[in-house]
This record gives structure tokens, C-alpha cells and sequence, in this order.
């Protein structure tokens, strides 16, 4: 068991929130065991589940507009399209974290509609939920949803992305300064391995509204600068995808490419879903090119082992959500969570304040490291070796 669901589950003894049936082998089990991509459903708004409840584990439309009913922590999470780690990751992974304390929780995804971000949120403030957990669609929407939170007396969590000038209590998230390192140092390696010198580079980052793709930039723009000031590197390029748009990212690549007068030796693509885009139009080019991605998707994995992708960054989002779930019972119970579970503080550079942080460590996965994402119970081998990947799992140990 690791050290965050360890403190999950003492927490929820100790406040007396019930961890009936839950022992501390479950509870281990409910932080590593059956693969997300495996249980997952098709994409849904709404989705709500409680331990006590029977049938939890299917994601269901909620019933009501006011959501899960009597739920004691909301999540919203922002969209299915610009990653998959929301429904096929977060989704589970948040469903058995909140489980195995007992907590009844309504998780409901806002499809990339700001508007119905903030009527979820304003929702989930009146059916009582004592926390709100947010991945917001951008700050000021975010903001909007955290100040009625704090008006109606319900304490805020920013998850994976922090919202500027907010007012939650807690970050829980990755390093993404060292998202951003991993990517540019993995695409080096793939670039020194391919022995190509002065490659051309590409970069497309996240979306502009994501503090998160600002960091992302931060990490492997400290990678690649200095290449590029040297001369040992060209930069051809680099633009934002807005919303993160999976479809978009293939259209601003193939300009991009164009304008580079076809010639791209390597890109960063700032996630895996934008990276499918770009290994789409490489291969209608003729061009094979290393590229970075992150999230560790299964088409990701895919591409890694294809070696259509020189590698994805795995953040493990079991330890986001048990660390998320933590917080809130501390909020809700009104106690200071444990020192070491609260590991560093993030800046708020439009409110000017640093906001107390659990920040967990992201992880370069190689063709030869796929199978580490399916040790940590975060990967389907059976979704991933299929067709044309199963002989490469098996040559990469991958089961
Ligand atoms: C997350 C990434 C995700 C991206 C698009 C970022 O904020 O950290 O994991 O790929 O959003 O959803």
C-alpha cells in the first residue's frame, strides 16, 4: 500500500466516516488493482458512486439535475475529448479512492462547456456536498464555481489543473514543471539514438487556458532552449492547441509542417491525444519522426511500442485521486492533513499566492518500461497488445 492510501484509510477510521468491509488489503487493492481502460465505460456526464451502494462500479447518467443526491463530495472533471485519462483514468480511479473511505461522491464530466461547468457546480453547492473537487475548463470559470463554493460555506480542491485567482484549500496534482523536463529530455534521447544532426523541431503545446501546458512549456523549454541557442537544434515552430483539441492539433500540425517546408526530425506533442493527430499526418507525409505525448493512454502505449512515439509521461492518476479523496475528508472534517502528504506549495501567479500542494512524480515510459503503467494497475494489457501490438508486448515483456 502506498504511503497516501495508507493515510486514506487511517483518516476515514479515525473520522469515524466508516470503513466497514474495508480492510487495509482492500484498500490497497482499491488504489492498484483492475486496470481503468478495462472497466471503463463510454464517455458520460455524469457519474456517481457510493461503497454502501450495490452497483457502483458502472458509469450511469445521473438522475437528477441536482446529480448524485445526498453526495458528500463533488468532482467535476472538463471534457472527454482532449484526453481519455479523464473518463478511462480519473473517472475509476477517483470512484475507488472515495470508495474504499466510504464517502458517497458525484463525479460529473462538463463535456468541454464552460457554461455547464459552472450549472454543475452550482448544482452539486445545492445538493449539500460538503467539498467540491475541480479540473477546471479555464481559470475564470473555475474561479466562478470556487467563490460560490466559498459563499455557500463548501471548501474547494484544484485537481490536476490550478485555477489562477481561485480559492481552493488544496493543489493535488503531478510535478508539471517535471512533466515538461521528462518530455524534452526523452525526445533528446530519441533524437541522439536516431543520430540526426540539427534536427528540426516542432512544438505544440497545450492549450493556452491550461496553467498546466504553461508548465509543461516551463519543463521542456529548459530542455530545449539551450539546444536551440547552441545551434545544435532548429526550433521550425511552436503553437498552442486550444481546449487541448485532439483534431485541431492535426490540422495546426500539418500548417506547421508545411511552413517548415515539410522538414520535422522530431516534435513535442504536449499529450498523447494531440500526438495520435500528429503520427496521423507524419505517416500521410512519409515521415517518421520521434515524438513525446503524455497521459500514457493506451494508444499511446501503442505508438510507444510501435515506435511511432519515442515515449509518454505516466502520471499515475491513483495517487491523484487518493490524495484528492484524503483532503476531503480532511476538509470535511475539519482537521490540518498530515505534513507529508501536503509535499509543496504552487504559485498563483494572478493571485499572488501560493496554494499548499500535493504534488505526486511523473515517469518517462520507453517501449521497454509499458509494462511498469500495467504493474501499476493503470494500463489493460489485453487493450493494449492487440493486432499488430502483440508481438511487441511480447517482445517487450508487456502482459
Ligand atoms: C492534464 C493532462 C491532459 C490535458 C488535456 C492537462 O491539464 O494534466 O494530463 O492530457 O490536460 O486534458
Amino acid at each position: 500500500m502506498n504511503k497516501t492510501a495508507i493515510r486514506l484509510v487511517a483518516v476515514a477510521a479515525v473520522a469515524g466516516l466508516g470503513v466497514a468491509g474495508c480492510s487495509s488489503k482492500k484498500a490497497s487493492t482499491a488504489a492498484s488493482s483492475t486496470p481503468p481502460a478495462a472497466t471503463s465505460a463510454a464517455p458520460s456526464a455524469s457519474a456517481s458512486a457510493s461503497a454502501s451502494s450495490s452497483a457502483p462500479a458502472s458509469v450511469a447518467p445521473s438522475s437528477s439535475a441536482a446529480g448524485g443526491g445526498g453526495a458528500q463530495v463533488g468532482v467535476i472533471l472538463p471534457d472527454t475529448q482532449s484526453s481519455s485519462r479523464w473518463e478511462q483514468q480519473d473517472t475509476p480511479n477517483l470512484k475507488k479512492a472515495f470508495a474504499a473511505a466510504n464517502i458517497k461522491v458525484d463525479i460529473q464530466n462538463a463535456l468541454g462547456d464552460k457554461a455547464k461547468f459552472v450549472s454543475i457546480g452550482q448544482s452539486m453547492i445545492q445538493e449539500g456536498v460538503k467539498v467540491l473537487i475541480i479540473v477546471d475548463l479555464d481559470s475564470p470559470s473555475g474561479a466562478q464555481v470556487e467563490s460560490a463554493a466559498a459563499a455557500a460555506g463548501i471548501k474547494t480542491i484544484d485537481y490536476d489543473r490550478l485555477t489562477l485567482g481561485g480559492s481552493a484549500s488544496y493543489y493535488v496534482s503531478f510535478d508539471n514543471v517535471k512533466v515538461g523536463q521528462l518530455q524534452g529530455s526523452g525526445l533528446v534521447a530519441c533524437m541522439t539514438a536516431a543520430k540526426i544532426a540539427k534536427p528540426n523541431i516542432i512544438e505544440l503545446k497545450g492549450s493556452p487556458t491550461d496553467n498546466n501546458a504553461t508548465l509543461f512549456a516551463q519543463g521542456y523549454d529548459g530542455v530545449l532552449n539551450p539546444l536551440y541557442a547552441s545551434g545544435k537544434y532548429v526550433k521550425k515552430g511552436e503553437q498552442a492547441v486550444p481546449n487541448w483539441d485532439n483534431a485541431q492539433a492535426g490540422t495546426i500540425f500539418e500548417n506547421m509542417l508545411t511552413a517548415a517546408g515539410g522538414k520535422v526530425d522530431g516534435v513535442i506533442a504536449a499529450n498523447d491525444g494531440m500526438g495520435q493527430s500528429v503520427i496521423t499526418v507524419l505517416k500521410k507525409h512519409g515521415i517518421k519522426a520521434p515524438i513525446t505525448g503524455q497521459d500514457a493512454t493506451v494508444p499511446g502505449l501503442q505508438s510507444v511500442l510501435r515506435g511511432d512515439q519515442c515515449g509518454t509521461v505516466f502520471k499515475d492518476t491513483s495517487l491523484e485521486a487518493t490524495g484528492a479523496a484524503t483532503l476531503a475528508i480532511d476538509l470535511i472534517q475539519g482537521k490540518t492533513p498530515d505534513s507529508t502528504l501536503v509535499n509543496g506549495k504552487t504559485h498563483d501567479s494572478q493571485a499572488n499566492k501560493d496554494v499548499p500542494s500535493v504534488l505526486e512524480t511523473p515517469v518517462w515510459i520507453t517501449a521497454d518500461k509499458v509494462q511498469d503503467v500495467v504493474k501499476a494497475g493503470q494500463a489493460d494489457p489485453k487493450a493494449i497488445c492487440t493486432a499488430d501490438v502483440a508481438a511487441l508486448c511480447t517482445k517487450n515483456g508487456v502482459s
